[in-house]
């Protein structure tokens, strides 16, 4: 592409048809799986034999790509309101049908504790700015206190989130409890799209303040 050349409607249609096509005979229920490659190729995110946490999996693009990564010896534990697509054989690929705003991270506890947690939550939109961005952090303030349970020490955290004065807050007190705090603009991400990932590195239990109000068990 050419410096300074931005994408047209029409451009932008057809890049995200090229994606969606490209999931598909992959064997993929979603695009979304392609972020999560980008980024696992940039920060080698799985390890053979891992635990991984998906929240808000469905369709199951993640979990199905963390199934593949973790292999065999590995598990991965998706958790979304819907039912997610997850018949492709993968032996120790798991589902929860919860609200993650309102159950309790004990109901992840047997299949844990977790090397990564992964989050791509997003809400219903409402095409406000503000309200989107509100319902976001809320998400994500409930996948922290997810992660914060569940993770094993020196584990990772990825979550997505809609930018916001706020959602920067959120991310620079995470800094506190990981080694390291990066955040991502994936190029499978619409160029439209408002959303952001934050990839924490190495999990530091009992490290420093994070506000951790989330909606969760309020
Ligand atoms: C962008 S989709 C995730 C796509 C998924 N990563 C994939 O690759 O197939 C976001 C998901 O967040 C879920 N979600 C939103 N709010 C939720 C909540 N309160 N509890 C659980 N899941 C929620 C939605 O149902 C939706 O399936």
């Amino acid at each position: 592409m050419r410096r300074g050349y931005e994408l047209t409607v029409k451009d932008q249609a057809r890049l995200d048809d090229h994606y969606s096509r490209q999931a598909r005979q992959a064997g993929y229920p979603a695009r979304s799986v392609y972020k999560l490659e980008e980024i696992d190729r940039k920060h080698r995110l799985f390890r053979p034999g891992w635990r991984v946490l998906d929240l808000g999996c469905a369709p199951g693009s993640w979990s199905l790509y963390a199934a593949q990564k973790v292999g065999g010896e590995g598990l991965v534990l998706g958790l979304d309101l819907k039912p997610a697509q997850l018949k492709n054989g993968e032996p120790r690929l798991f589902s929860l049908a919860a609200d993650l705003l309102t159950a309790s991270p004990e109901l992840a506890e047997p299949w844990g504790p977790f090397d990564l947690v992964l989050s791509d939550l997003a809400p219903a939109t409402s095409g406000r700015k503000e309200v989107d961005q509100a319902r976001s952090l809320a998400l994500v303030k409930a996948a922290w206190t997810w992660a914060e349970a569940l993770l094993k020490p020196g584990g990772h955290f990825l979550y997505k989130i809609f930018q916001s004065p706020e959602g920067e807050d959120f991310s620079r007190d995470l800094k506190e409890k990981f080694n390291k705090v990066e955040l991502l603009k994936p190029k499978a991400t619409r160029s439209r799209s408002r959303e952001i990932f934050g990839l924490g590195l190495g999990f530091k239990p009992g490290s420093g303040h994070c506000d951790q109000t989330s909606g969760y068990g309020q």
